[in-house]
């Protein structure tokens, strides 16, 4: 049922890592990337938890599930992954994640990222790491930072199904505080022949990560994750390039419209020649704002609107939230005005 269709690559050399994946924004599986580290060796549930269980986790419950059928409070605790792992097997069932925790430091050390470690911006890189049981998933959704990410399965097999930002419009993204970055489809309740309709209709990526690969997430494309098994990863997220962190940094709920000058400024020369003025405008306007934080909000969303429509210009609206969208950008810019 899975395309499969994310080329198996040998780690290349990291200029050409750089030209041929992360410029073009493409998703890659590295094969060998960590095979000299300890944390490789880590490769079973058993081996992970008779040797590495006092790593402390947090584990939380799933974040979709919760806010649409609350059972239980919203409340993250802390535990030893050994611990966690223990409960997974006696709550199978159990949607309580481990989800983007900062990678304690002692765990980190068992995988350095040697071949790639001066790639990017090393004070700005972040790990964090990911463990859940057999049935859980991230909805579909992309991430605000704007890092492309490197992630290393430790264990267990996830699939990954990754659709690049050209296709956001047929994504149904919402566009509500708390659930910023988020798609109006439900693939986790999607049957396995809607999910290939869905992908082929997307041109989504599909693969399922094996224990010791790495999968290569260009920023800001979206992603929906399952566990096929219990199953534990840990991400570097690289660091950024300084026209990508100052946007970053100015929308940290990024829209749709956001999500596209992110990739503008993806090449760093190109984005020094010819996008430093929108970017110089975008912060002025930001540090400038007397009125309220809601009133700089929509002059922001209003010129990243009219950025993206200058750039890329404006594709026709197919969906009635997009349209909602836009309209509610005018109003409120309208009002400020
Ligand atoms: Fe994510």
């Amino acid at each position: 049922m899975v395309l499969d269709n994310i080329e198996r690559i040998e780690a290349p050399p990291k200029d050409v890592f750089y030209r041929e994946y992360i410029l073009p924004q493409r998703p890659v599986i590295i094969t060998n990337l960590f095979e000299s580290s300890s944390l490789s060796q880590m490769d079973t549930l058993e081996k992970v938890r008779t040797g590495i269980t006092n790593i402390p986790v947090q584990v939380c419950p799933n974040y979709i599930a919760n806010l649409l059928d609350a059972t239980s409070a919203d409340v993250p605790r802390m535990m030893n992954l050994g611990a966690y792992l223990d409960f997974l097997q006696a709550q199978p069932t159990s949607l309580d994640i481990c989800v983007e925790y900062p990678t304690p430091q002692n765990l980190l050390e068992l995988l350095p990222l040697n071949l790639y470690q001066d790639l990017s911006d090393e004070s700005d890189l972040y790990s964090n790491m990911f463990v859940a049981g057999s049935n859980n998933y991230a909805h579909l959704h992309y991430d605000a930072d704007q890092r492309n990410v490197l992630l290393f399965q430790v264990f267990g097999t996830k699939r990954f199904i990754l659709i690049h930002p050209r296709e956001t419009h047929k994504l149904d993204a919402i566009d509500q505080a708390n659930l910023c970055r988020t798609s109006g489809f439900f693939l986790e309740n999607m049957s396995e022949a809607q999910k290939t309709d869905f992908i082929r209709y997307t041109n989504a990526f599909d693969v399922v990560l094996r224990p010791g690969e790495t999968i290569f997430m260009p920023m800001m494309i979206w992603h929906y994750i399952e566990y096929l098994e219990p199953a534990m990863s840990i991400a570097y997220r690289l660091g950024r390039n300084p026209y990508n962190r100052r946007l970053a940094q100015l929308f940290p709920a990024p829209s749709v419209d956001v999500q596209s000058l992110a990739l503008l400024l993806m090449d760093e020369t190109v984005a020094h020649s010819k996008h430093t003025g929108w970017l110089n405008k975008l912060e002025n306007t930001s540090s400038s704002s007397n009125g309220s934080d809601r009133d700089r909000k929509a002059i922001l969303n209003y010129l990243c609107l009219k950025i993206r429509g200058q750039y890329l210009g404006f594709e026709p609206i197919k969906s009635m939230r997009e349209l909602t969208r836009r309209q509610t950008i005018l109003e409120q810019v309208s009002a400020y005005s």
